[in-house]
Formats: C-alpha cells, sequence, structure tokens
C-alpha cells in the first residue's frame, strides 16, 4: 500500500524524487489522523508557499482524482493523511501476502555466502556452546537461502592439533579399545584428563606428545589411522546430534583438511615480507593495530590454528568464489578473527572485508549454574532428550490420544530449544528456565507451534473446501483481521534485516507476533458460521497465516506438527 501512495504522490509531486517522497511519507500514531501522512513542510522551499496552504492544495487536487484505494484524503496543518478504503487495503495485503515465498527476493542471486559453523572438537563432547552455532548457523543458512544466496554450509571440525597427540600417547598407555567403541567421546575425554593429571608428575609425557603429532604431520600411517579412528568414533556422535535437529552440512572439511595447505600460506606470507621471527616463532606483527600478533608457526615447525584458518579461506575463496564468509562461533574468539581477517589485509587482497566473525552470548543454567567457560558438563545431546521427555510428558497428560506421539515430542522438543535460542539477539546469554522454554502459552517455539496447529484444526474442522479466487474482502475491514493482515505484510522486509544484522531473533518475534495477532483474531472472529462469504474470507486468512508461520519457523529450523 505504501508503493501505491508513493506512486500516486510522484504523479502529483513531480519536484521531489520517490526516494524523497518514501522517506518523507509517516505512520501516524493516532489512527483516527489515518493509514498513513505526508508532511508537506520540505516543500515550502521549492514552491515559495507556506506548508498548510500546500497541504490544502495537494489534498484537493489528489481527492479531484477520486483514486479509489483511498477512503478520506484530508490536510490538518502542514499535513495530508491518507485514510486507505480498508476493503481495497484488504484485498491488496491479501494479493501480497497470498502468494507463496512472498516474503523471498532475489537480492542473493548469483551470490555465494559461505557459513562456518557448529564445528565441534573432535574427541570432545558436543556441549551446549556448539549447540548454539549450530542452530544460528543453520537459521542463517535458511534465511540467505531464502533471499537467493547460495550457500555452503561448512563444518570447519577441529580435528588436528597438538592435543590428538596426548590422546594417542594417553590411548596406548590407558586405554582399552573395547571401552573406546562402548562408550565413545566421554571413553576418549577419560583418558584425555588422565593424560592431563599424569603429565604433571612426568614431564616427558609431554614430549611424547609432541613426537606423535609431528608423526601426525609427516603422514606416519599408525599415528594417521588411530587419529581417523578417533574422529570416526566422534562423527558418529555428532551426527546423530544433527540428525535429531534436522540439520546437515555440506561440507564436514575440518581443520586436518588444511594440513597439506598450511605451506602455501607461509610461503604467500614470506613473499609479501610479511613473516617475523620471534623466539623460534614466526608471527604476523599487529602491535600498529592494536592487536597480539598473529602467530604462525610454532618453534618446532607446526601449524596452528590461525595458519589453518588462513589456509581455509584461501581454499574457500578459490573453490566457493564466496560473496561473504560467516564465521558463527562464542565471543571469545573475536581476536582470533579479527587477527586472521587483518592479515588477509595485510597481504593485499581486496576481498579482505568480506569475512564477518558472528559471535553469541553464553549459555547458563536459571540460577547460575553452569556456563560454557567453566567446564564442560552439559552435553547438547543430554538437553536435547531431556527436552523431548518433557513435551511427550506433556502431551501425556494433555492429549494421550495424539498420533505420533514420538514425532511430534521431538518437533515440539526441539524446536523449543531452538527457539529459546533465537529469541534473543545472540549476543544475549542463554538461560535455561525449563518451565519457560516448554511452556506452550508464553513467547515459545511451543506457543508458535501450537498456534500452527489451531490453524490445522480449523481445516480439519471445516473439512474439504475449496476457498474461491473471489472472497468478499469487506469482511476482513475489522481492526483484528486488519492488524493480523499488516503485521503479516511485513514479513519479506524482516527476513532482508535478519539477513543484514545476522540476526535470526527477528524472524523468532515476528513469528510470536503473527501468532498473538492470530490467535486474537481465532477468538473474536468467528470462522465456521453459516454465512459462504464471511467463511471463505476467513478461512483464507487462516490459511495464510499457516503458511507465514511455516514459512518463519522453518527459517529458524523448527518444524511445525499438525497436531499436537
Ligand atoms: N572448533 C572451534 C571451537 O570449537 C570452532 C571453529 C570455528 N571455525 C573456524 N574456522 N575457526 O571453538
Amino acid at each position: 500500500m505504501k508503493n501505491k501512495l508513493i506512486d500516486i504522490l510522484s504523479e502529483n509531486i513531480t519536484d521531489l524524487s520517490r526516494e524523497d517522497i518514501e522517506a518523507a511519507i509517516e505512520i501516524p500514531k493516532k489512527s483516527d489522523m489515518g493509514d498513513y501522512a505526508f508532511p508537506c513542510f520540505r516543500l515550502a522551499k521549492v514552491f515559495r508557499k507556506a506548508p498548510n496552504l500546500i497541504a490544502e492544495d495537494l489534498a484537493k487536487t489528489i481527492n479531484e482524482k477520486e483514486y479509489d484505494i483511498f477512503s478520506k484524503v484530508e490536510n490538518v496543518g502542514g499535513y495530508i493523511n491518507f485514510f486507505f478504503a480498508k476493503e481495497q487495503f484488504a484485498r491488496q495485503i491479501i494479493d501480497v501476502i497470498g502468494k507463496e515465498n512472498y516474503e523471498a527476493s532475489d537480492e542473493g542471486q548469483g551470490k555465494t555466502v559461505c557459513i562456518d559453523y557448529s564445528s565441534p572438537n573432535v574427541a570432545k563432547n558436543f556441549h551446549v556452546g556448539h549447540l548454539r552455532t549450530t542452530i544460528i548457523g543453520n537459521s542463517l543458512y535458511k534465511i540467505y537461502s531464502k533471499l537467493g544466496y547460495h550457500v555452503e554450509r561448512i563444518n570447519h571440525l577441529g580435528d588436528w592439533g597438538t592435543q590428538f597427540g596426548k590422546l594417542i600417547v594417553a590411548y596406548k598407555k590407558w586405554g582399552s579399545k573395547v571401552e573406546v567403541e562402548k562408550n565413545g567421546i566421554s571413553e576418549l575425554m577419560k583418558i584425555y584428563v588422565k593424560f592431563h593429571e599424569e603429565a604433571e608428575k612426568d614431564d616427558s609425557l609431554n614430549d611424547q606428545a609432541r613426537e606423535w603429532f609431528v608423526k601426525m604431520e609427516q603422514g606416519d600411517e599408525e599415528a594417521l589411522s588411530i587419529w581417523q579412528w578417533f574422529k570416526d568414533i566422534s562423527l558418529v556422535e555428532y551426527k546423530r546430534i544433527y540428525n535429531l535437529l534436522g540439520m546437515d552440512f555440506d561440507h564436514f572439511t575440518g581443520e586436518s583438511f588444511y594440513r597439506d595447505k598450511t605451506q602455501d600460506v607461509i610461503d604467500k606470507l614470506n613473499k609479501k615480507n610479511l613473516l617475523v621471527e620471534s623466539d623460534g616463532a614466526k608471527i604476523v606483527p599487529l602491535d600498529e593495530y592494536d592487536m597480539a600478533p598473529c602467530l604462525i608457526m610454532k618453534k618446532d615447525g607446526s601449524s596452528i590454528y590461525a595458519t589453518r584458518d588462513l589456509a581455509a579461506l584461501f581454499y574457500r575463496k578459490n573453490t566457493y568464489h564466496f560473496d561473504k564468509c560467516l564465521y558463527v562461533t562464542g565471543l571469545e574468539q573475536k581476536l582470533h578473527f579479527a587477527q586472521v581477517f587483518k592479515v588477509i589485509e595485510l597481504m593485499g587482497y581486496d576481498w579482505y572485508d568480506q569475512m564477518v566473525h558472528i559471535p553469541y552470548g553464553l549459555v547458563s543454567m536459571e540460577g547460575g549454574k553452569l556456563s560454557t567457560r567453566s567446564g564442560n558438563v552439559i552435553y547438547a545431546e543430554e538437553i536435547l532428550h531431556e527436552s523431548i521427555n518433557k513435551i511427550r510428558e506433556i502431551i501425556e497428560e494433555k492429549n494421550p490420544d495424539l498420533p505420533d506421539k514420538d514425532t511430534v515430542s521431538r518437533q515440539v522438543g526441539i524446536g523449543a530449544i531452538l527457539f529459546n535460542d533465537l529469541y534473543n539477539q545472540r549476543i544475549k546469554d542463554v538461560v535455561f528456565n525449563w518451565d519457560k522454554i516448554l511452556n506452550f502459552d508464553g513467547e515459545t517455539g511451543p506457543y508458535v507451534q501450537y498456534t500452527y496447529a489451531r490453524c490445522a484444526s480449523v481445516f480439519r474442522k471445516v473439512g474439504e473446501v475449496n476457498i474461491p479466487e473471489d472472497i468478499d474482502y469487506s469482511v476482513l475491514t475489522d481492526e483484528t483481521t486488519m492488524n493480523l493482515l499488516k503485521d503479516m505484510q511485513r514479513f519479506p522486509g524482516i527476513v532482508k534485516d535478519a539477513a543484514a544484522r545476522f540476526e535470526p531473533f527477528m524472524i523468532a518475534r515476528f513469528a510470536v507476533s503473527v501468532a498473538q495477532h492470530f490467535n486474537k483474531f481465532y477468538h473474536d472472529c468467528q470462522i465456521n458460521v453459516p454465512e459462504e462469504n464471511v467463511k471463505y474470507a476467513r478461512l483464507k486468512v487462516v490459511q495464510i497465516t499457516m503458511r507465514v508461520i511455516k514459512d518463519a519457523l522453518d527459517l529458524l529450523g523448527i518444524e511445525c506438527p499438525e497436531q499436537m
């Protein structure tokens, strides 16, 4: 509707550009001042006339042309107030939001975004922090895809580094094949802890660990086969979690993938004279930019995290030709990414500004019991199962006859966790409070899913219907219905903003808002009535709402059961 108004205003005010007109249009604070208002103060200079006279003249001209989209156009002081003909307004909105996928766009046509997320560390548990990067990264993937970008989902597994030397030593000394096969990662963590305890008493263990890692880097068969086995064992657990979440990746190219590509990074840095020797190690000094130096090569010649990230960047640029490369990790890696991006800039690549670090806050239990920094105690998988089980209990109590309770419990239990994670700005800490997360009436995943199921139940109740193309729009002009329609009209703008700011919470808030508006509509406007014109018009609204909620939740990675 705003576009229509801009069309009409540009037609009648040739001295202002479309952009200027668009920027000037206001939404009045009170609805008795119209749906939109146009201030004429800036025109005073152009026309050499008082703003109120300009408003009066313009209102008169527009009224004379009898546009059917307005019910009233009037000037008040220096303003022109526009009241839309409600029926027309409803028709126009339904025209827009009635189209499937109206929230999509082609802004990303021909562009590629790499998203580096999840990336757990092999032989370590998948903790709640990794759950956050997985959930946020997956949502960004969906949002960018919706805007037409081609997305490469990259899992940069932490599967290389000196810790694997330690693990091999520990396994050879205290490990048992049977126990590792049986208990997986938790067994590997156990022997890793033991290594550290023993190494405090016997430093030679550290030397042995270094030797084993050097062997790995040199391609030693035994070292690599043990390492590969640890990795396979870990991946089984990670993939179980991804399955539960209903998420996947295009590439599981972890740090080890770049082990034969780090020498090239060092050569490039040498060529550009950026490497400096420091205590036997090689660094890129960054003090000029108020940063600690970026360590590239250790004393013993081995590469480190940053070297592998640089190698990964060159690989991704050359392979995927990205327009943007996003990294979703905890805030504590801020400096690391700032250093890596700075090194790319110093190397003189003009794409140095295409990388973005996307940080997020910590996870804590209400009462402050756990934080991701204070220990690795909380396994993501346990949290997910706990949520599913709790939802299962609620369903057994409220709706024991529900078909396929297992699937619904999973969809709602997982949805609750995802929604809670994505409901606030990323940087805010996520607080776990089961009563809040699982509340069917709060601003929660289950609440929005329940609203979707309510829409579905409307259709179950009315049975087979064919909503006609031409519905009676005059049925939809009441305030409650108009508010719901106007709310849904915001979807394309929300998706665009969420992408530009890397903030899925905007979608989550939108979903709750639509659900709330719908529930008011459901309460105020009876749907299954004998008058067919009323019934069809309202069913159309339910149909659109259902699709909007489903699409919005899908952008968060959440599924919608038809019944719950
Ligand atoms: N494995 C790292 C961690 O668990 C995250 C890796 C992030 N991605 C990257 N390219 N550095 O903290």
